[in-house]
């Protein structure tokens, strides 16, 4: 992968920089945690739960959570089993669980491009070989791109997806166009692995999961509440559908099973049926938010540097000009106080023009509008010295 030097670990640590705007990584506010009900939720458990909040659990995770989150799947289109969830730490030890579970070395993985940079990194660790399709809001990979790549020899060992505002892309899969690709992998024997993580953020109704188009045979879910309910949760889960058993082993073995208490917590939460009201609320702000961005970007980008719009969710992907400037930018926003990230650690190759992934949500409103000024202030300046011109996108 290029870029290796930069690591999952490095943007995670730069968000605790008081002195920078963090336009950089991908998490939430803690502004918007619905944090009354959380409170709540977790002062009911505690007085009526504690003898099993705090003792080990079935390894496949708490049965009060594993419920709870059959009726959250049941209003998205899959009806699912407590058996069949396995309950992980946030969507990344989904998403881990079920490529250590699924993959060998030298196994070959379909998956986007741009890409969440977690799950690249998890994949490059298993040593599996990459086979990205191109995608983009408005350029998402219709069926017959899909089929191309699944049908190419080697035969890939899985499918990788996040079905609804791709991390960074912003893209999102057309519900049409689901059936499809499942239809495609069920045909070729290859699994999906669907990460929804996003999916509850989609300004305008969601399309249904990939898996509810499946009988679970071949869409393997991950996700998670961080990006809906709190991060700080840590609460995840799976369907790894034919795999449960070696993946619930193989977590099983790594940490026995994951924090108790968050799991009845959340379980709680979604019990109470806060959960609709807090998704509007942030689909609200978060749309502000992107508007506010969008109209910076849209004014001071230079010409052919464009930022898309993904209709829901916190992130920009913005791309356009020479991807030699990818570390130049990101590197003088840097030293004017904000925090991007260059885009081109989300693939497996060198990207073909410059991009970057900007975050809406964590910076205050002024901030933010400050961030984005600086941002385009920067960029024009590099675009101007490899001969672009200043105009409107
Ligand atoms: C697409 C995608 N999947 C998974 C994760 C990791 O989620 P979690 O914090 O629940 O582990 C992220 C976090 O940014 C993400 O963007």
């Amino acid at each position: 992968m290029p870029n290796s030097r930069v690591r999952l670990l490095d943007l995670m640590r730069q968000t605790e920089d008081p002195r920078v705007i963090n336009l950089a990584a991908g998490i939430p506010s803690p502004d918007f945690l619905p944090l009354d009900a959380l409170k709540t939720a977790l002062e009911q458990e505690v007085a009526s739960q504690a003898r099993a909040m705090f003792s080990y659990h079935r390894p496949e995770g708490a049965a009060p959570l594993r419920e709870a989150i059959c009726d959250y799947l049941g209003q998205r289109g899959i009806p699912a089993k407590p058996e069949e969830v396995l309950v992980t730490v946030g969507c990344s030890g989904a998403l881990a669980s079920v490529i250590g579970t699924v993959l060998r070395k030298g196994d070959t993985v379909v998956c986007e491009a741009p890409a969440y940079y977690g799950l690249l990194e998890l994949l490059g660790d298993a040593g599996v070989k990459f086979r990205p399709v191109p995608t983009a809001v408005g350029q998402e990979p219709d069926p017959k791109r899909w089929e191309k790549a699944i049908r190419a020899t080697p035969r890939p060992k899985l499918v990788v997806v996040t079905s609804s505002l791709s991390n960074p892309s912003g893209a999102t899969l057309p519900e049409e166009w689901r059936p499809k690709l499942v239809e495609i992998c069920r045909k070729a024997r290859v699994p999906i692995l669907e990460d929804d993580i996003y999916g509850d953020l989609l300004g305008q109704g969601r399309p249904k999961p990939l898996r509810a188009f499946d009988d679970g045979k071949t869409v393997l879910l991950a996700t998670s509440f961080s990006k809906t309910v709190a991060p700080g949760l840590r609460i995840g889960f799976s369907l790894p559908g034919a795999w449960m058993e070696a993946a619930a082993d193989r977590q099983c073995r790594q940490s026995i099973h994951g924090a108790v208490p968050p799991e009845y917590l959340t379980a709680a939460f979604l019990r109470s049926g806060r959960l609709r009201g807090h998704l509007e609320m942030l689909k609200t702000v978060y749309g502000k938010r992107r508007e506010l961005a969008l109209g910076i970007l849209r004014r001071g980008l230079p010409e052919g540097i464009r930022a898309d719009d993904p209709k829901g969710g916190y992130m920009l992907w913005v791309r356009g000009g020479r991807a030699g400037m990818i570390d130049e930018v990101r590197k003088k926003c840097l030293e004017q106080g904000v925090a991007v990230v260059g885009g081109g650690i989300f693939f497996t190759s060198t990207p073909k023009e410059a991009c970057f992934r900007l975050n809406c949500a964590r910076a205050t409103v002024e901030d933010l509008a400050r961030g984005m000024e600086t941002f385009c202030e920067v960029v024009t300046a590099a675009a101007n010295r490899s001969g672009g011109r200043k105009g409107r996108t």
